[in-house]
C-alpha cells in the first residue's frame, strides 16, 4: 500500500479534512439569508449553500472527533439551523453563526474546502476519470507502464490507476519473472481481494481442473466470478511462460458492446438490464451462486457493470414466456462480444502484467496445446475501493 507521507495527525486539520482544499480563487462578497449562503468568487462564480448542509458540516472540534476527524454533530439532536450572520475573516475564509432555538453556533469554512463543494467543482472532478470508451484503434492506444516506474515514481502508480478507470485496461511491462511478485504490484495499491481461489491463482493447464481457466481450452470473453453478488473490481493477470502454441489474450469494451446493443437492439439491451440470471461455480469446497443482470445501469441509465461468462452461468429458470426472449438477447450481446472490431488481440510475454477493469473490460483467450510449450500465468484481484483511495494519497500533500 502506498504509504501517508504525513504519517501521523498531530493536529486536527482544517476542516477535519485531510485532503487538500487550496484554491487560487478568493471570495469577493458573502450574502445570506436564514436559508443558506450566496458566494461570489473572484474568477466570477456563484456557489449557493444551504443552512442544513453548512451547520452539519461544521468542522469544529464539538462538530467533529479532533482526531477520528468523523462527524460528531447529530444533527436530529438539534433545533432547525437559521444563517443570522456570514462574512470573510482575516484569512478570507468564510465565517457563518447559526441561532438553532435558543443556542447559537459559530463554524468556519475554508474558502478551498468550500470551492471543493461547489456542484460545478465536483462534477468537473468526476470527469477527470470517466471511463473513456474504446475506439477501434484500442490496441494502439494500449497504454503501457514501465515496472520500474510504477515501483518507484508516485506518477507512475497514478498512470496506471488513471489507465484503468478511464480505458478500463492497462499494460505493465519488465516485471520480474518471479513467482507471486503479482502480489507486490497489487500490494501497492492495496490489499488483495482474495475469492475462493485464494489471494493469487495459477492459471495453468491442469490434470484435474476445478475451473476452465485451469485446462487448455480457448475461454470466450468473461468476466471472473460472475457468481459473486460483488465480483472483484480489477484482475490482474502476470505472465511468468508463454511457449506455448496458442494462448493468446483477447480483450473488449464492455461497455461500448452495451451501449451499441441499446442502439441496435433496444429491446434486449432492456431484457439484460432486468432479467436476472444465475451464476455458480462449485468444487469440493464451495457452492457460490449469485443471480444478477447481465448489464447493471445506474439510476441515470448508464451502464455501470458487466456479468458476463458462459461457464459460470447456471441452469438458470426464467419465466416461461421470457425464455425465448432471453436466449435471443444473450444470444445478441454475445455475438456483438465476437464482433472483432470491438477486440483487442496481444499475446502475453513473460513479465508482462495486464490489469483490467472486471466490471467493464471482458477477456478470454484462444485455446492452447499444453504439450507445445509452458504457460504460466497468476492471477488476483483489487478493488476500486483501494485504487480511488492510492489516487487521493497520492494528491495528499506531506504534512
Ligand atoms: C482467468 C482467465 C485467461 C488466460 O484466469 O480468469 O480468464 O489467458 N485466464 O489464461
Ligand atoms: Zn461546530
Ligand atoms: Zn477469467
Amino acid at each position: 500500500m502506498l504509504a501517508p507521507e504525513n504519517p501521523a495527525v498531530v493536529s486536527t486539520p482544517p476542516m477535519a479534512d485531510l485532503a487538500p482544499h487550496t484554491t487560487a480563487h478568493s471570495i469577493v462578497s458573502v450574502r445570506y439569508d436564514f436559508k443558506g449562503v450566496r458566494l461570489e468568487w473572484s474568477d466570477g462564480r456563484v456557489s449557493v449553500f444551504h443552512v442544513l448542509w453548512l451547520r452539519d458540516n461544521c468542522a469544529c472540534r464539538e462538530c467533529r472527533h479532533p482526531q477520528a476527524l468523523e462527524r460528531t454533530y447529530i444533527f436530529i439532536d438539534h433545533a432547525a439551523p437559521v444563517v443570522i450572520d456570514a462574512k470573510v475573516d482575516d484569512s478570507g475564509d468564510l465565517e457563518v453563526r447559526f441561532q438553532q432555538g435558543t443556542s447559537s453556533h459559530v463554524s468556519s469554512f475554508l474558502r478551498g474546502w468550500l470551492r471543493a463543494h461547489d456542484p460545478a467543482e465536483l462534477r468537473a472532478r468526476s470527469r477527470d476519470f470517466t471511463p473513456r470508451r474504446w475506439s477501434d484503434d484500442i490496441a494502439c492506444r494500449l497504454i503501457r507502464i514501465d515496472y520500474t516506474r510504477y515501483r518507484e515514481e508516485r506518477e507512475g502508480v497514478r498512470a496506471w490507476i488513471a489507465a484503468v478507470k478511464t480505458q478500463g485496461i492497462v499494460l505493465l511491462e519488465g516485471v520480474p519473472q518471479v513467482s507471486g511478485k503479482l502480489l507486490e504490484v497489487a500490494r501497492r495499491i492495496g490489499p488483495v481481494r482474495a475469492s475462493n481461489f485464494g489471494e493469487y491463482y495459477d492459471v495453468v493447464s491442469s490434470p484435474r481442473p476445478n475451473a476452465s481457466a485451469y485446462t487448455a481450452m480457448g475461454l470466450e470473453l468473461h468476466t471472473d466470478l460472475a457468481n459473486w453478488r460483488s465480483p472483484p473490481d480489477v484482475q490482474l493477470l502476470f505472465c511468468l511462460k508463454n511457449s506455448v502454441s496458442g494462448g493468446d489474450s483477447v480483450f473488449a469494451d464492455g461497455f461500448r458492446v452495451a451501449e451499441d446493443l441499446r442502439t441496435f437492439d433496444p429491446e434486449a439491451f432492456n431484457l439484460l438490464t432486468k432479467q436476472p440470471v444465475e451464476f455458480r461455480f462449485h468444487d469440493d469446497s464451495c457452492d457460490i451462486r449469485t443471480t444478477a443482470r447481465v448489464i447493471e445501469t445506474s439510476p441515470a441509465g448508464e451502464v455501470q457493470r458487466i456479468r458476463f461468462n458462459n461457464w459460470l452461468r447456471a441452469a438458470t429458470v426464467f419465466p416461461q414466456d421470457l425464455t425465448e426472449r432471453m436466449y435471443e438477447a444473450l444470444a445478441r450481446f454475445w455475438r456483438l462480444l465476437r464482433d472483432r472490431k470491438y477486440q483487442l488481440h496481444l499475446r502475453l510475454a513473460p513479465g508482462e502484467l495486464i490489469a483490467y477493469d472486471n466490471n467493464r473490460v471482458l477477456h478470454g483467450r484462444a485455446p492452447f496445446d499444453a504439450s507445445s510449450g509452458e504457460r504460466h500465468l497468476q492471477g488476483c484481484y483489487l478493488d476500486q475501493e483501494d485504487l480511488d483511495s492510492t489516487l487521493r494519497m497520492i494528491d495528499r500533500p506531506a504534512a
